[in-house]
């Protein structure tokens, strides 16, 4: 493991705990229509999300998933149900492993789902066994989003689809420093070693080999979330949890301000990603 993976390990470690409490099993964002103005519940709002990626994606069938960066199972869990599909799930953090495998067992889906502590750069899984490749909200962490990318397309079977959704920054001109300076507040706090535009995500995939690549800038439609995920942690029981959890987490609690800067500024874009392996 690299200084960055454990880092990343180490955060996970500290703060699943308290957000499986405060907002269950989804650790990403929400989905609030195309553009932003449904209000609903913030945990549906989650589902939801994962059920507008499915659409968007095509995918109407499944038999077996990997979920690259899998946090406790949330989605992992709820792919396998839905599409009574074997899955394998991939995580750093050995807190989220176990507590995803207990998860697992207590859905009853431990006989079909299976959760290993391991890199996505380098998925200890058996190349080219899946028809799903799925990454939400874990393409931000990667350090070689290169190899990143070729590692999803290793593991999927020929005609298999590679769906993702990750934190990316503006298209087009060069950022300012500005946009840097703010960009670097959220690498550190999050433990993002750089994010890129959703289009450099794509122009990567091509190089790669991926086949019907498409993408989609979602900003609008999450953008209500991190204002809910702020309101949530100031209640008295999340800022006790805060104070146990200690001062990391703490300081991923107070970066919430960046991103909420970032998104109102256009800096931070919410980008979606879909290709197939020919
Ligand atoms: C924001 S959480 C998202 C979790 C899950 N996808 C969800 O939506 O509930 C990011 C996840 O990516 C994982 N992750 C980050 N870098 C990784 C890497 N190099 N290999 C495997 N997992 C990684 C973290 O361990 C964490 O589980």
């Amino acid at each position: 493991m690299n200084a960055l993976n454990d880092r990343i390990a180490a955060f996970y470690d500290r703060s699943s705990g308290l957000w499986e409490k405060t907002w269950g099993e989804h650790m990403h964002h929400g989905y609030y229509g195309p553009n932003g103005d449904q209000a609903k519940d913030h945990r549906q709002a989650q589902v939801d999300l994962i059920e507008a990626l499915l659409h968007w994606g095509g995918i109407n069938a499944c038999r077996n998933f990997l979920d690259m960066g899998c946090g406790i199972g949330g989605s992992t869990l709820y792919l396998a149900h839905k599409f009574k599909a074997s899955g394998t799930g991939i995580t750093l953090s050995p807190f989220q492993c176990q507590r995803a495998r207990e998860r697992a067992d207590s859905a009853g889906l431990g006989d079909r789902v299976s959760f290993e502590l391991g890199d996505a750069h380098y998925p200890p899984c058996k190349a080219g066994s899946f028809d799903l490749v799925w990454s939400l909200e874990s393409g931000e962490h990667m350090a070689d989003k290169s190899r990143f990318l070729s590692a999803c397309y290793q593991m999927l079977a020929p005609g298999g689809k590679l769906l993702m959704a990750t934190w990316c920054h503006r298209p087009g001109p060069p950022l300012n420093r500005e946009e840097q300076r703010l960009l670097d507040h959220i690498y550190r706090d999050y433990h993002l070693p750089h994010i890129l535009s959703i289009d450099g995500y794509q122009a990567i995939a091509g190089e790669i080999g991926f086949e019907h690549l498409e993408i989609d800038d979602w900003t609008p439609a999450v953008q209500p979330f991190w204002p809910a995920v702020v309101r949530s942690a100031l209640t008295l029981r999340s800022l006790a949890g805060l104070a146990k959890a200690g001062w990391p987490t703490i300081k991923g609690a107070l970066a919430m301000c960046h991103m909420i800067r970032g998104y109102k500024t256009g800096l931070l874009r919410f980008g979606i990603l879909k290709g197939e392996r020919p």
